[in-house]
C-alpha cells in the first residue's frame, strides 16, 4: 500500500508546487473549476446570467432564420428541410377567431367598417381564377388548402403553390431557385416560398439602385 501511496504524494506535491508557482505564490486563490468553459464565455460575451446551451448548428440555425421542418412530397430529392413560419405569423392560431364555419362569420361582416383582415390585399392572380378561398377554405381555418379540399401546413405553403407554379417548385426542390440557409453540410436547410413572396400579392416592387451624392458617408473618395 505504502509503495502506491508515496508516488500519489509525490504528484500531490508536485501539483502544489506548480499551483503556487502560476498562481502567484498563493496570494490569490486558484481559479474555480469551470464545468461550462464554452458557455461561461458566452455568457459573457452576451453580458446575462442565463445559462447558455451548447450552441450547435441547429440552434444557431434556429436562431437567425427560424425552426426548420422536413420538407414532404419530393421523394425523387435527397431529404431536404425548410423554415416553420406558423410561429412567426402574429394572427396565428387562426382558430383564435375561426372557431366556426366561415360562412357564418362573413354573415357577420358589416359593410361600414373595414374587414377583419383589411390589410390583405389580394394582387396575385385575376379575381375570375383566385380569391381567399383558392388557399384557405372550409374547415380547420390553421391550416392552408389545395384545389381539391386537402388540407395542407401553413408550414408547408409550397404545397399550395406547386399547384400552380410546378416549374418553379421543382427548381426550388433541386436548388436552383430560392435561397440554402445554414451551411454546405447535411441537412440541407432552405428558405420556404413565403419567406422571399408575399402570398396575398408575391411579385417583387421594381426598384432602383440608390444614387451616393457627396453628403454620403459611403461616397467614393471620402
Ligand atoms: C382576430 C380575429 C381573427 C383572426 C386571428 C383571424 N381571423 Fe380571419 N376573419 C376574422 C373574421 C371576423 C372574419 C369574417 C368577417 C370579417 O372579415 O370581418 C374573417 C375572415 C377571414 C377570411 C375570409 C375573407 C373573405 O373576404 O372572404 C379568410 C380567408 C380568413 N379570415 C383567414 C384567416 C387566416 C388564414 C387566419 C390565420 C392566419 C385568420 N383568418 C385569423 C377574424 C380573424
Ligand atoms: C395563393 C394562396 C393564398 C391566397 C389566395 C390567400 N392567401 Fe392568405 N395566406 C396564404 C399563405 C401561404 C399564408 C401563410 C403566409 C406565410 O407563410 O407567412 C397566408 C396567410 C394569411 C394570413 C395570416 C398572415 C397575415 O398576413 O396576416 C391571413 C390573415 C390571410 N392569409 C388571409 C387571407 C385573406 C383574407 C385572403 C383573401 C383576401 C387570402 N389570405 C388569400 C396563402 C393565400
Ligand atoms: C390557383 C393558382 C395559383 C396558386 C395556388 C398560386 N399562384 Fe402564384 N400566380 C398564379 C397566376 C395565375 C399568376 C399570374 C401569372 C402571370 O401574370 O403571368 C401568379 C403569379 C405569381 C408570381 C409572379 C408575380 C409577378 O408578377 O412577378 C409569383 C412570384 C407567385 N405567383 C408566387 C406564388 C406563391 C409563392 C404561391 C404559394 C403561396 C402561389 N403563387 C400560388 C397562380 C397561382
Ligand atoms: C430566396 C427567395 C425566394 C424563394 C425562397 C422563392 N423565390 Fe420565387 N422568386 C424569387 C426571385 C428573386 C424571383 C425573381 C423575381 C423577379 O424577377 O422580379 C422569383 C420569381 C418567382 C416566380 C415568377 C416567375 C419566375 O420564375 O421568375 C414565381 C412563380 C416564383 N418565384 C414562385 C416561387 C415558389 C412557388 C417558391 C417556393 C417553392 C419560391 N418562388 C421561392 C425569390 C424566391
Amino acid at each position: 500500500m505504502a509503495s502506491v501511496v508515496q508516488p500519489m504524494g509525490l504528484v500531490a506535491l508536485i501539483f502544489l508546487f506548480l499551483n503556487l508557482l502560476l498562481t502567484g505564490c498563493g496570494a490569490k486563490a486558484a481559479p474555480t473549476a469551470e464545468p461550462h468553459a464554452h458557455g461561461t464565455f458566452l455568457q459573457q460575451l452576451r453580458q446575462t446570467d442565463q445559462p447558455v446551451p451548447h450552441p450547435g448548428v441547429e440552434s444557431v440555425l434556429a436562431k437567425r432564420d427560424g425552426v426548420a421542418v422536413p420538407v414532404e412530397g419530393f421523394p425523387a430529392h435527397p431529404p431536404f428541410q425548410t423554415i416553420a413560419r406558423s410561429n412567426s405569423m402574429e394572427t396565428y392560431p387562426c382558430s383564435q377567431c375561426h372557431d366556426k364555419p366561415l360562412a357564418g362569420m362573413l354573415a357577420l361582416r358589416r359593410k361600414d367598417q373595414p374587414n377583419s383582415h383589411w390589410q390583405v390585399k389580394l394582387q396575385h392572380a385575376p379575381d375570375n381564377i383566385m380569391s381567399c378561398q383558392t388557399c384557405h377554405g372550409e374547415g380547420d381555418m390553421n391550416q392552408l388548402v389545395t384545389l381539391t379540399g386537402k388540407q395542407v401546413s401553413m408550414d408547408a405553403p409550397y404545397q399550395v403553390c406547386a399547384q400552380c407554379h410546378a416549374s418553379q417548385v421543382n427548381d426550388w426542390a433541386g436548388g436552383a431557385h430560392g435561397k440554402r440557409l445554414g451551411g454546405w453540410a447535411p441537412p440541407r436547410v432552405v428558405q420556404t416560398c413565403t419567406g422571399c413572396h408575399n402570398p396575398h400579392a408575391p411579385a417583387f416592387e421594381s426598384r432602383w439602385p440608390a444614387v451616393l451624392g457627396k453628403g454620403d458617408a459611403n461616397y467614393p473618395g471620402r
